[in-house]
């Protein structure tokens, strides 16, 4: 069990034993990247009590605050959001339903449904209701009909992940009511269970119709975990029948009845789920919606914070483009609420671009693995390293969790919302993603390189017209979740002969979705293999946009296609060395080696002490990886935590770990392409982590240097003639 004040290599923050406290304050954008001129809207919520909070606006440069480190590098830069402002607490209203606002009152009322329920007997959790009366799952897991404070229960609970089909009654004009569960149809049949009696006389139900929660005095609650199918509304002229295999890819759901009653989904739970009438026989539910019919809710998802502007200002016309954050301080560390600034449309450009992985870093945001200690353990090799922000995050469940994590249910998350406070946006605390890839803007600072950084949203939204004026455009240590449109975006700069640097490990690697009824939201599926947090349910693997999820190597396009090399395996506890190969004397590779003598690269590193580590990559031209690729360096010596990843392998085996597998090892590559452009491919999360060694003067720093005058050089590139 790790201690949380235990400071490791793999955690940068304020210097070990320092006195730090929790954040007394957190925040999020409206948005993860902005433009000179644009208008940002900041959403805070003092946690501390203090009704009070500073706030300004600083350029991230560094966050390497370890040991012999550059240090925590940041910028104030003055606009109207410095000083010190008034806040207050919001509110996070976490938990999925969906709501039917014009519903009339109801007297008698019968609710009717499908229920699969997965955490039965955690509290009570309604299924449908409308205002005093509700159907619910009571504390036992029992089917309940409340009116009020009165409630008649079957006293039978459901069995979870169990379909059932559920209904209630109840007559105002008399106070009968009835409940009733069976189980749908199975090779685990279970019984029916009834139940009739008397509540309260003269309550009636009314609207907004809620379904897997209820309206509260306090806001909505008693959300439910668990799949529901075909609810079913029912009153003295009035029936509505919501089908939820309509408008999949949606947040809409449909009334089929003639009344028309459509409502709404609110926290995006996950369409396209396999429902009662799912027989195996259907995998994309665009084929056959009808086995689609369900939605699966969860208490703790999350799509919108919702919370009210705190602050509004004007980035000045002419800030540089870079990594920055809205940096909040009450007591405790400041909370960095972290974005990019892209130059804005019309503006020159520089010729290098970073393309920020927005995209990553939203799929990893409020990690919670690293709270939960014990597997984790494994997987890391060493103790888990934590510091307060980590802390702040485990005491606020309401925040929402990472797609690394499991739902309560342990369903995988598979949803990312930018709409909530996000924990990794920022230049301290884990070593990972945002704050590790402020090393290649240190890196580009110190060289005296010109730069803008753009970021994948806008790539996502922009397609490859955001790259065109770029004569490089370079990665930084882990972009590993992309969309297609990303992907061709990329593909279609290097069709134009635009010169690519991936300077990190395990990237393109899961597709992701962006979905229009969600703004602000992913969506990921990780479907059928690969190494994964969790594994997506059989039968799920098509997004809601209808998009087949999972590996980009399974669906047909390998990292190696694109950037020369692909997962090979990981490690968390130690970083290696890279040695030169017979290639690397190719003259073609000349231009990367000058000014270096050495045959090992990279023996140091903020990173596990070497520039090969963490999550690495190897060039397989059996997966796409193009056979006039150069690999001018392979990493070795890695320990025996680092482990084939299990998409090579077809079954277990022996000899699978760093010490005994010849194919662990992170290949630096490089090849041209067709338009007079290339590539340049590291292979290794922890490369960035070394560029700083030895004030910027290490062969890592070097290599880059020369790859990046080179790809700066107009001088197309050549294919080799074999
Ligand atoms: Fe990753």
């Amino acid at each position: 069990m790790g201690s949380i004040q235990t400071a490791l290599a793999s955690t940068r923050g304020p210097s070990a034993g320092a006195a730090v406290t929790k954040p007394g304050v957190v925040g999020y954008l409206d948005r993860l990247y902005a433009s000179p001129g644009d208008e940002v809207v900041v959403r805070v919520s003092v946690l501390d009590g203090t009704g009070r909070y500073r706030a300004e606006l600083v350029r991230l440069i560094c966050g390497e605050t370890g040991p012999g480190g550059p240090g925590l590098k940041e910028e104030v830069i003055p606009t109207s959001l410095a000083g010190e402002h008034a806040g207050s607490a919001q509110a996070v209203p976490i938990g999925s339903y969906a709501i039917v606002e014009d519903i009339p009152p109801l007297e008698p009322v019968e609710f009717s449904l499908l229920v699969w329920p997965t955490l039965p007997a955690r509290g009570t959790q309604a299924l449908m209701a409308a205002g005093p009366v509700r159907l619910q799952l009571d504390r036992a897991g029992a089917v309940a009909l409340s009116v009020e404070d009165e409630t008649i229960s079957t006293d039978v609970p459901l069995r979870p992940r169990t379909w059932y089909a559920v209904e209630g009654r109840y007559d105002p004009a008399t106070g009968s009511a009835s409940v009733r569960s069976e189980p749908l149809p199975g090779i685990h049949a279970h019984r029916i269970a009834h139940k009739r009696g008397r509540l309260r006389a003269g309550v009636t139900a009314s609207g907004p119709l809620l379904i897997a929660a209820a309206p509260g005095a306090a806001g909505v609650s008693l959300h439910f975990n668990g799949k529901i199918e075909a609810p079913v509304l029912r009153s003295s002229g009035l029936a509505a029948a919501w089908d939820f295999s309509r408008a999949i890819g949606t947040a809409r759901i449909e009334d089929k009845s003639r009344h028309g009653l459509h409502g709404r989904t609110v926290n995006a739970p996950k369409r396209a789920v396999t429902g009662a009438g799912w027989d195996g026989s259907v995998h994309d539910w665009r084929q056959d919606p009808s086995h689609y019919a369900a939605i699966h809710f969860h208490a703790d998802d999350l799509h919108d914070a919702g919370w009210q502007p705190s602050l509004r200002f004007r980035l000045p016309d002419t800030l540089k483009s870079g990594y920055y954050a809205v940096k909040l301080t009450a007591s405790g560390m400041p909370f960095h609420v972290g974005f990019i600034v892209s130059p804005a449309h019309d503006a020159p450009r520089a010729r290098l671009a970073v393309l920020a992985s927005t995209v990553t870093y939203l799929a990893y945001a409020n990690y919670r693995r690293r709270m939960s200690p014990g597997p984790f353990e494994l997987t890391m090799g060493t103790l888990p390293t934590v510091d307060m922000t980590d802390v702040l995050l485990a005491e606020h469940p309401e925040f929402g969790s990472s797609t690394y994590d499991v739902h309560k249910d342990g369903f995988g998350v598979g949803h990312a919302s930018a709409l909530r406070p996000l924990f990794n946006m920022r230049p301290t605390g884990r070593f990972w993603n945002f704050a590790m890839d402020l090393c290649l803007i240190d890196w580009l600072e110190a060289q005296g390189i010109a730069y803008d950084v753009i970021s994948e949203h806008e790539l996502q939204e922009r397609g490859a017209d955001l790259l065109k004026s770029y004569r490089t455009v370079l990665t930084p240590s882990h972009p590993e979740y992309y969309s297609l449109e990303m992907l061709l975006s990329l593909e279609s700069y290097l069709g134009m002969g635009g010169r690519f640097m991936y300077l990190g490990g395990n990237g393109f690697y899961w597709r992701v979705t962006f979905d229009p009824a969600h703004p602000g939201m992913i969506e990921l599926r990780r479907a059928e293999d690969g190494t994964r947090a969790w594994a997506e349910q059989p039968g799920q693997y098509y997004h809601a946009t209808g998009e087949y999820g999972g590996l980009w190597r399974r669906i047909g396009r390998p990292p190696n296609r694109l950037v020369g090399t692909g997962f090979i395996a990981q490690g968390f506890d130690a970083s290696s060395y890279y040695r030169r190969t017979k290639d690397s004397r190719d003259p073609r590779a000349a231009f990367l080696f000058e000014g270096i003598e050495d045959e090992i690269i990279g023996d140091f590193g903020a990173w596990g002490n070497g520039a090969a580590g963490l999550e690495i990559d190897a060039f397989d031209f059996t997966l796409g990886s193009p056979p006039h690729g150069l690999i001018v360096a392979s990493s070795e010596n890695h320990s025996n935590a680092f482990l084939l990843v299990n998409e090579e392998m077809l079954s277990n085996s022996r000899g699978v770990d760093g010490t005994l597998n010849s194919r662990i090892k992170a290949d630096i590559v490089f090849f041209e392409t067709p338009a007079g452009g290339a590539v340049f491919s590291t292979g290794s999360i922890a490369f960035v982590a070394s560029l700083a060694h030895d004030n910027y003067r290490n062969n890592v720093s070097r290599m880059l240097r020369n790859a990046v005058d080179r790809f700066l050089d107009p001088t197309p590139f050549n294919i080799p003639e074999r």
